[in-house]
């Protein structure tokens, strides 16, 4: 039994247990997942999936991932529509039937934002805004917007950010994940759902499509191929999360009592998940001893920020299963198959760097 397994049974306490259905607690709803089609959304698709609930995912694959969907293709209960949630007969047609909505679409991550702000005001800011005006009235019982604990930006040594905590985005993308959020949130009392806002923290983890323009990940294959790694300001914070742990909590926030849900908003990760880039420098030499890394002062990423996760915890029940560490084992055993061979030669399908929009 590898580590990965072990590692989800000893969660089980936790309420997670790995692609095991155990209860359909789906229970038939039908969720339409707006953005599912990138790095997150297709694990958050198979575990609903494999909880009896319909999924939908509406996405445009701005990186040319739709082949992933043939990896849920036959499962019973899934569709794919493929189009613009910028566009409102797409919106329409992904709503149609669907008792839950989860946003995960957009333009993600600082430097493809900074580099097509046209694009990122176009689905960021006016795209999101204009399909959360068509979800009232659709019956819908849970809206879930997937924000980001980018926008706590920068916090004094020794403070962890609660979700109380002052925001302060550095970033087009963060400053617009704070917009929406409040947006979202302001219509208590005027809409028909449970609306819900989880700042995530970084992800890590395997998955159809992974991204390796995100830390952990990109540490890890950089180290594995012995490529030269320079780290800018390494004894900045941020948090991780494994991609299986976000499943896990949007299916609690899917099926937790309305009034610990209800227009209210969760930092989503785990306390232990709090790492500097030193730390999963560190961890990974733990496997990778030999490989060449350097350190360097004043980057341009001045984000730095501890995170507290006391409150899913406490009204959820969640802590996350996965550890940095787990995340860099099992990343470390699909690399020695070689299942990323194609890294290079498909770079942008394993990251946000490059893409083709246009506004419909
Ligand atoms: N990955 C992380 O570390 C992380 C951390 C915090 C928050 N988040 C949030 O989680 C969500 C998912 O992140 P991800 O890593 O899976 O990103 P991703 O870039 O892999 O996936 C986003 C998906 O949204 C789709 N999309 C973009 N514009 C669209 C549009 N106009 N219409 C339909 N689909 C559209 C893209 O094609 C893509 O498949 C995002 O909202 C992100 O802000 C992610």
């Amino acid at each position: 039994m590898g580590d990965f397994t072990q590692s989800a049974v000893a969660c089980q306490n936790g309420g997670f247990i790995l692609n095991t259905k155990t209860t359909n607690t789906g229970d038939g709803r039908l969720v339409t997942i707006f953005g599912g089609g990138g790095y997150i959304g297709p694990i958050v698709a198979k575990r609903l999936l494999s909880f009896g609930y319909h999924v939908r995912i509406v996405d445009l694959f701005l990186y040319g991932t739709q082949n992933i969907m043939l990896g849920l293709f036959d499962e019973p209960g899934f569709e794919v529509l493929n189009g613009d949630l910028a566009d409102s007969s797409v919106v329409n047609a992904g709503l149609d039937g669907a008792t839950d909505v989860v946003i995960l679409a957009g333009l993600v991550g600082d430097p493809i934002t900074k580099k097509y702000p046209e694009a990122h005001d176009a689905v960021n800011e006016t795209g999101i805004r204009s399909l959360i005006d068509q979800l009232n009235g659709q019956s819908l019982q849970r809206v879930i917007f997937v924000s980001t604990c980018s926008n706590y930006g920068l916090i004094p040594e020794g403070t962890l950010a609660d979700e109380d905590y002052e925001l302060n985005p550095l970033s087009l993308y963060a400053k617009a994940k704070v917009g929406i959020e409040q947006k979202l949130l302001s219509l208590k009392g005027q809409v028909d759902y449970e609306a819900t806002a989880l700042r995530f923290a970084t992800a890590f983890g395997l998955a159809p499509r992974m991204r390796f323009d995100l830390t952990v990940s990109q540490f890890t294959r950089e180290m594995y191929l012995r490529r030269d790694l320079l780290v800018y300001d390494a004894d900045t914070w941020r948090p991780y999360c494994h991609v299986q742990d976000f499943a896990d909590v949007i299916q609690r926030v899917l099926e937790a009592p309305a009034p610990d849900i209800s227009f209210d908003v969760f930092n989503a990760g785990g306390d232990n998940n709090n790492f500097t880039k030193r730390m999963i420098i560190e961890a990974i030499q733990k496997h990778i001893p030999d490989a060449p890394v350097a350190y360097q002062a004043h980057g341009s990423d001045p984000r730095n920020y501890r995170v507290d996760f006391k409150k899913i915890r406490d009204r959820l029940g969640f802590t996350p299963c996965f550890s940095v560490e787990d995340g860099i084992k099992e990343l470390i055993r699909a690399l020695d198959q070689n299942l990323f061979e194609d890294a290079e030669t498909r770079a942008n399908f394993y990251g946000n760097y490059e893409i083709n929009y246009e506004k419909p």
